[in-house]
């Protein structure tokens, strides 16, 4: 573990959270290693999910493929939020077409009041391992992100068990058992700290915190039950800068923005640029938005629209990005055109 990491030769991205002064907007892309790419594709024919997840090898080759491929300016570890609640004592099994199935969910208070986070990184270490390998393997070529589900989202997969369009059975079960959801939405807290701040100590140079589901609490019980667990995560990393990716929360854009202690907000393409910016009065960098569903237009139509996200985000304090993970069906050309379309920025604006 104490090799000296390489030094980095592209810190844009770094830059760029910190507000500090850069040529051009860095870019990634959330899902960047996934089935767009046929590299991926191969090693999914020949181990399974978990097996892809938990041998740091192979995380670090499904890390850098679209390194290789699309040279972005920071690379995701290739890893998944649902680790979590597998090291909390959930069997997650992915299942292709279905997405993840969590057998042994959470169904009772007395279930949910039995969770304690303890001994996280020991539990986790095949991805500190994996941080620590591919940052070494990156050779400084670019930063690399480490990240976690965030408190509300993990809870909704631990009670519903699976994917839904409305995790009814974690919102009746928030509002049923109060008491043991917020044991539950705790522990979860004290985890993803413990969790987040050692895949700092391997190696990840930022966090994203993913809410993916956000959005479907009201803006009261995101006020509840979300946010004071948002704000204890972002202030517990010191290190690094941190990115919250709260998706559908635009109704809480202004306060994540002024009180979370977040260096990034993520968004989707739900908002516009400029109403985006008024929210958060310039003191955040915002990451986001393409509508993922652009990428499959043609490559002139994505360069455009491109070059028009950035004209309305400006260059400072601004990740560009898609507004969620990019979608399996979109041509890897897709993908390098918009990479490149950001690279050669303000260039071939049209
Ligand atoms: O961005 C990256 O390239 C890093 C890797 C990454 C994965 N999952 C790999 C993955 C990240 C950051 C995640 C986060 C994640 N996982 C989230 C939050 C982000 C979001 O999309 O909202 C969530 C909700 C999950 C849980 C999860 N994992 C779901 C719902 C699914 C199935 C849905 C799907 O896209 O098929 C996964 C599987 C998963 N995680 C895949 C990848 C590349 C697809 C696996 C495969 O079929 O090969």
């Amino acid at each position: 573990m104490s090799r000296p990491f390489p030094e980095l030769k592209n810190d844009l991205f770094l830059r760029a959270l910190r507000g500090e002064k850069v040529e051009r907007p860095p870019v990634w892309m959330m899902r960047q290693a996934g089935r767009y790419l046929p590299q991926y594709m191969e090693l999914r024919r020949k181990y399974s999910f978990f097996e892809r997840v938990e041998t740091p090898e192979l995380a670090c080759e499904i890390t850098l493929q679209p390194i290789d491929e699309l040279e972005p300016d920071a690379a995701i570890l290739f890893s998944d939020i649902l680790t979590i609640p597998q090291a909390l004592g959930i069997d997650v099994e992915l299942i292709p077409g279905r997405g993840p199935v969590l057998e042994n969910r959470i169904e009772s208070a007395s279930d949910a009041l039995k969770i304690e986070a303890r001994d996280i990184p020991e539990k986790l270490r095949y991805v500190m391992d994996a941080m620590n390998l591919t940052r070494h393997e990156l050779g400084g070529r670019v930063p690399l992100i480490g990240f976690a589900g965030a408190p509300w989202t993990l809870f909704c997969y631990m009670i519903q068990g699976e994917g839904s369009r409305d995790f009814h059975r974690a919102k009746a079960f928030l509002y049923q058992e109060p008491k043991a959801a917020a044991h539950l939405l705790d522990q979860l807290t004290d985890a993803t700290i413990d969790y987040l701040n050692a895949q700092v100590a391997a190696g990840a140079q930022a966090v994203q915190l993913f809410d993916s589901w956000a959005g479907i609490l009201s803006p009261e019980d995101l006020a509840e039950w979300a946010m004071p667990r948002l704000i204890r995560i972002c202030q517990s990393i010191e290190e690094v800068p941190v990115i919250l990716f709260a998706k559908g929360a635009w109704y809480a854009l202004e306060r994540m923005a002024y009180r979370s202690g977040a260096d990034a907000l993520g968004l989707d393409w739900t908002v516009s640029p400029e109403w985006a910016r008024e929210k958060t009065g310039g003191n955040v960098t915002l990451q986001g938005n393409f509508d993922p569903s652009w990428l499959l237009a043609p490559v002139e139509e994505i360069e455009k629209r491109t070059h028009r996200m950035i004209d309305r985000f400006g260059v400072q304090r601004y990740v560009a990005n898609l507004g969620h993970g990019i979608l399996p069906h979109v041509p890897v050309d897709h993908a390098r055109a918009f990479v490149n379309a950001v690279k050669s920025y303000p260039g071939g604006k049209g």
